[in-house]
């Protein structure tokens, strides 16, 4: 499957369709939240991150330097990407037909994208494709800028945080599902790191739109934020 709105239905009112954006932090749980929520609604699911490490991951493999703006930004716009849905439902995504999907998770590739995520050419190509994936019945994205600059006309916006070691715990209970192990001070460093880039960049920074409502889920389970989002879209959709 190609990004959604690249040929069917290209001249639908995008404004009419509904968006919830939920943006917050790395770790913050957005990802799954967003993802229940869509699931719960039917709704189509944008996981921006993916894309802006899809282009990381891409830029590693042609070794385009992280400082060559134009460069990045032809890749934002050229790169052969796809989303496919996998047997178990989840979706994966595809860079030159190859799933890719695991290695975007590295932490390289997650550091990568939050540098090259500071280049407003990058920022820029990217912004069609995410807007694609505003199709019928709606779409829930989640991501750093959903609410302030790719959807600001979303009908509900989160701001969706939680300390820095409760996300820093979560990613290493996550990492070891995997397989995977990590140590929690150095990903609690490169969570802080990658906060400080977040929040600090010039273009688009991570922070709360004017009109989002926060959800601090420090110490909240997913199924509570999920409930909280799910009572919030019944009253506004
Ligand atoms: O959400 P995820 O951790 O997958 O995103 C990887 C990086 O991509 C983030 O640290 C951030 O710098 C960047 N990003 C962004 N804007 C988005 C989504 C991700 O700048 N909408």
């Amino acid at each position: 499957m190609d990004e959604p709105g690249n040929t069917a239905v290209l001249d639908i009112d995008r404004s009419a369709v509904p968006v919830i954006a939920i943006d917050g932090p790395s770790g913050s749980g957005k990802g799954t939240i967003a993802r229940a929520v869509a699931e719960k609604l039917g709704f189509n699911f944008l996981d921006s991150g993916a894309l802006y490490r899809v282009v990381a991951l891409a830029s590693i493999n042609t070794r385009t330097a992280a400082d060559d703006s134009s460069g990045l930004a032809l890749l934002a716009s050229t790169a052969p990407i796809d989303f496919a849905h996998s047997d178990n439902g989840d979706v994966a995504v595809l860079l030159g037909g190859q799933d890719v999907t695991q290695q975007l998770r590295a932490e390289e590739v997650g550091n990568c994208a939050s540098k090259i995520a500071t280049h407003p050419e990058l920022r820029d190509a990217l912004l069609d494709r995410q807007r694609r994936w505003r199709q019928l019945p709606g779409l829930v994205a989640d991501g750093r800028d959903m609410g302030t600059v790719v959807f600001p006309d979303a009908l509900i916006k989160i701001f969706l945080t939680a300390s820095a070691e409760i996300r820093a715990k979560r990613r290493v209970k996550q990492l070891k599902e995997k397989g995977i192990s990590a140590n929690i001070s150095g990903l609690l460093s490169d969570i802080q790191a990658r906060d400080k880039r977040d929040y600090n960049r010039a273009i688009a920074p991570l922070k709360a739109a004017a009109d989002s409502i926060q959800i601090d889920s420090t110490s909240l389970s997913v199924a509570q934020v999920v409930t909280k989002v799910l009572d919030l879209a019944s009253v506004r959709l």
